[in-house]
């Protein structure tokens, strides 16, 4: 498990976020994370969580996406929102991985997200992973 953090962190304060995060996107900013994946080459299938901003991933999860070959493998997204669902974030992971193979989805609604396990259990056995 490879949690995406920036170096610099987000406001605490929800509004003021979503105005550095509007500025980010603008930006096609790129922030700077901790810490890498030390062994990329030895995973195939990969998990990608975040939650939805302004329709797309944070600009983080495209520093993740940029710093790694994923020619050949699978990514399967999942998010969190507050009524976007998946936004334009699966394109926009294509986009950024495009030998990467990107599988359907799941969004989940952020507040119903501790009493989602049925539904990620009904997704993840729809997923083709073998
Ligand atoms: C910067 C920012 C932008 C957001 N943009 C959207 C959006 O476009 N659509 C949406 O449904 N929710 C949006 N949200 C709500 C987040 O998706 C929601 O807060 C998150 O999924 C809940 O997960 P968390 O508790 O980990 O923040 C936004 C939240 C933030 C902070």
């Amino acid at each position: 498990m490879f949690h995406i953090e920036s170096v610099t962190a987000y406001p605490k304060d929800y509004t003021e976020t979503t105005e550095v995060a509007k500025n980010e996107l603008r930006a096609k900013a790129r922030p700077k994370l901790i810490g890498q994946v030390e062994n990329m080459k030895g995973y195939d299938v990969i998990f990608l969580g975040y939650p939805n901003w302004w329709g797309t991933m944070p600009m983080p999860v495209y520093t993740f996406l940029e710093s790694y070959d994923f020619s050949g493998k699978k990514i399967v997204p999942f998010c969190t929102h507050e009524g976007s669902g998946m936004g334009h974030s699966e394109k926009d992971i294509a986009k950024a991985c495009p030998k990467a193979t990107v599988l359907e989805g799941i969004a989940i609604h952020g507040t119903s997200a501790t009493s989602a396990e049925s539904d990620v259990s009904s997704w993840v056995d729809r997923l083709s992973i073998s």
